[in-house]
Parts: structure tokens; sequence; C-alpha cells
């Protein structure tokens, strides 16, 4: 890592400026700890305060009407630690935007007009941590949005229009704990999008259209300890689906789904339940959308009685159709027993004319 030469130069800066006095607050912001934390939010600034002091670690920009940031836009301010950058209208980031911020560890960017991202937005963000991107309008997420994001731990998309996720669009993210694509309109899930996020422990798809999982997705994912899948549009879930996650101990939420309540979902949610690893904490919150007669009836009240109802239907039917094929059986022996009788009958009644007629003929 350059740490050093940053060092140096920042050293060298603060020197050839000799003093902090000369460095004070920008205009409408408002500056702690030796300037070190400068607050300009709510400044109605359309852009970015043109001397910032150089010790600034948190920066706080958030509620102005900021609509672009240029390239190395803070290459003054190289020791930041926290930027905000929330809730204004940025709508394009310039390749390097944010370079060269190697310490930065927070970027806060929700609710601005973001639709795309260039790869070379991240450059430069080597020790982030955190980034949100929450409530913007991003509807896809390409290959290289998130190439540089070498330390990433946590990265928050809730409330975009994401609808694609390319399949290595999070492959440079082995270091990310907590992903939150909540509130998107995702409806299938690339197999494989999660094959690099062994280190991943939190992850949010609630709040989107995803109508089935397929088996082997989430098996990458063997840190995971929440998934949240609540408020989708499953209605059937595949029990390999689950078992395909290799961790020790997993809390999965699914309420708000349209389950369509038979007994196959029941056998799959008793089986799930049979797996200690796997924690499905609101089971008790989980309701029918279908069959119609069911709608939001818990599951867990229906399931006993329907699949009792199935069983029982089962059975009816398998003893419906043992009596018969067994009926069939025993009328088909006794029409064969009978034929032979009656060919016994005949071949007997022939003998016995035979052998009564020798008397008769012996008599006579
Ligand atoms: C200038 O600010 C830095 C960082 O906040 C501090 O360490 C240093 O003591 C300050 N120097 C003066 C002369 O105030
Ligand atoms: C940034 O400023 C906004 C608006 O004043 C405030 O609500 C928020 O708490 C500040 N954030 C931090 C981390 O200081
Ligand atoms: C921002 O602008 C609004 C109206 O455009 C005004 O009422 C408000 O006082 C301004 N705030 C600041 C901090 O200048
Ligand atoms: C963003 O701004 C740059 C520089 O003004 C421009 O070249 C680029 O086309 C813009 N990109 C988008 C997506 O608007
Ligand atoms: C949910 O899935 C059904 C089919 O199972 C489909 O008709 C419907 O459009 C889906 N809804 C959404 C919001 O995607
Ligand atoms: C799951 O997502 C919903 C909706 O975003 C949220 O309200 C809920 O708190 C989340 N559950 C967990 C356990 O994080
Ligand atoms: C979930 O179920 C429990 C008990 O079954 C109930 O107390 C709770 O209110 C339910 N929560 C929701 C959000 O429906």
């Amino acid at each position: 890592m350059s740490v050093l030469p940053l060092l140096l130069s920042f050293a060298l800066t603060s020197q050839s400026t000799s003093s902090n006095s000369t460095f004070t607050c920008p205009t409408h912001c408002t500056c702690h700890l030796e300037l070190k934390f400068s607050s300009c939010a709510t400044a109605n600034l359309s852009d970015l305060p043109s001397v910032i002091p150089p010790f600034t670690e948190h920066l706080n920009l958030s509620f102005n009407h900021l609509v672009f940031i240029r390239a190395q836009a803070f290459q003054d301010v190289r020791r930041l630690h926290t930027l905000l950058l929330n809730d204004n209208r940025i709508s394009n980031l310039t390749d390097g935007a944010f370079e060269p911020l190697d310490f930065l560890l927070r970027l806060d960017l929700s609710r601005n007009r973001i639709s795309t991202l260039s790869e070379g937005f991240s450059s430069g963000l080597v020790s982030l941590r955190e980034l949100s991107l929450a409530q913007n309008q991003l509807s896809s997420l390409n290959e290289h949005y998130f190439s540089h994001l070498d330390s990433i731990r946590k990265l928050d998309l809730r409330h975009n229009s994401i609808s694609h996720i390319h399949v290595r669009a999070f492959s440079s993210l082995s270091t990310l704990r907590r992903v939150f694509l909540d509130h998107n309109k995702i409806s299938t899930l690339t197999n494989r999008v999660f094959s690099m996020m062994r280190n991943l422990e939190e992850l949010g798809l609630s709040g989107n259209s995803i109508q089935n999982l397929e088996v082997g997705i989430l098996s990458p994912l063997i840190s995971l300890a929440l998934l949240n899948l609540t408020f989708n549009n499953l209605t059937h879930m595949d029990f390999k689906g689950f078992l395909s996650l290799y961790t020790s101990s997993t809390h999965i939420h699914l309420r708000g789904n349209p389950w369509t309540c038979d007994c196959d979902l029941q056998r799959v949610f008793r089986k799930v339940h049979s797996v200690h690893r796997l924690q499905l904490d609101d089971y008790n919150n989980l309701s029918c959308y279908l069959p119609e007669e069911l709608r939001d009836y818990p599951l867990r009240d229906v399931d006993n009685e329907l699949c009792f109802a199935e069983t029982v239907t089962v059975l009816i039917i398998t003893v419906t159709v043992m009596i018969t094929v067994v009926a069939a059986i025993i009328m088909a022996e006794k029409k064969r027993k009978k034929t032979n009788k009656g060919k016994h009958w005949t071949e007997v009644g022939n003998k016995s004319r035979n052998f009564s007629q020798t008397p008769e003929d012996s008599v006579i």
C-alpha cells in the first residue's frame, strides 16, 4: 500500500502551509476537533466547497444540491475516513471521482440519482468498508461496477430498480460480509452469482419478485448467517436448495410470500425444520396464498390438516384400488376355477359314464 508516500506528501503539504490557522472552516460548514470534522450538510451547496481543510477526516455533505463529482474532487482531503454525499442530486460519478482516498472507510451515496456506474468509479477506494448506493436508480449491476473495492464489508443497494445482476458483478467482493439488495426488481438470480462470496454473513433479498431459487445458488455462501427472502414471489421451495447451504447456522426469513399450501410444501418445511443448522425464524408467520380457500391461513395451522386429509385421500384411494384389484383377482380366480371344474366335471362325467358304462355293459 502507498501509505508511506501519502503520509510524506501529506506532511509536506501541511508543512508548506505551516499552521492550522491558515485553514478555516468553509463557509456554510461547521467544523470541530481541529477541523477533523466538517459538516457542510443542508447548506444548499451545488458545488463542493472550494477549500476543505486537509485534516478533515469526516466530511458531511449530505442534503445539498450536488449534481456531479469531478475526477479527484477530494484530492486535497486524502485523510478522509467518512464521506457523506447522501441526499444530493448526483447522477454522474466520473472515473476517479474518489481517487485517491486511500483511507476512506465509509462512503454514503444514498438518495441520489445514480443510474449507472463506470468501472473507474471505485478506483482508489482500496480501504473502503462500507458503501451505500441505496435509493438510487440503478437498474442492473454490471461486471465491473465494484472492481476496486478490495476491503468492502457492507454494500447497501436497497431501493433501486435492479432487475439484472451480471454473474460476475460480485466476483471481486470476496471480503463482503453484508449485502442488501432488498426492494429491487429481481425476479431471477443467475446461478453462480454468489460464487465468490465465501465471507458473506447477511444477504438481504426482501421485497423483490423472486419466484424460485435455483438449487446450489446458495451453496458458495459458507458463512451465511441470515437470509432475508421476505416479500418475494415464492410459491414453492425446494428442499435441496435449502440443504445446499453448508453453514453452521443460518436464520432464514420467508414471510410475505404467496405460498401455495400443499403437502409438498409442508413436507419441505417439515424437513427443513429437522435440519438443525437451518432456522426458519418466522415460520409461524407464513401464510397461504393458494389454494383460494386457504388464503391468509397460517401455513403452520393448515399443514397438518391438509396433509392429514391428503394422507386419508391417498389411503382411501390406495385401499379402493387394492380392494378392486383383490376383487378382480378373486373373480378371475373363481372364474378360472369354475371353468376348470366344469372341464373336470365333464371329464369325470365322461370317465364315470365310461366307467358306469362298463359295468352296465358287463351287466348287460
Ligand atoms: C494542526 O492539526 C493537526 C491535525 O488535527 C494537529 O495534529 C496539529 O497539532 C495542528 N497544528 C497546529 C499548529 O494547530
Ligand atoms: C450529517 O448531516 C445530516 C444533516 O444535518 C445529519 O442528519 C447527519 O446525522 C450527519 N451525519 C453525521 C455522521 O454526522
Ligand atoms: C437554502 O435555500 C432555501 C430556499 O431556496 C432557503 O430557505 C434556506 O434558508 C437556504 N439554506 C441555507 C443554509 O442557505
Ligand atoms: C458523466 O459526465 C462525464 C463528464 O461530464 C461525461 O463525459 C459522461 O458522458 C457522463 N456520463 C453520464 C452517464 O451521464
Ligand atoms: C409472481 O409469479 C406469478 C406466477 O407464479 C406471476 O404471474 C406474477 O406476475 C409474479 N409477480 C411478480 C410481481 O413478479
Ligand atoms: C427482512 O427484510 C424486511 C424488509 O426489508 C425487514 O423489515 C426485516 O427487518 C428484515 N429481517 C431481518 C431479520 O433482517
Ligand atoms: C408472527 O407470529 C407471532 C406469533 O405467532 C405473532 O405474535 C406476531 O405478531 C406475528 N408477526 C407478524 C409480523 O405477523
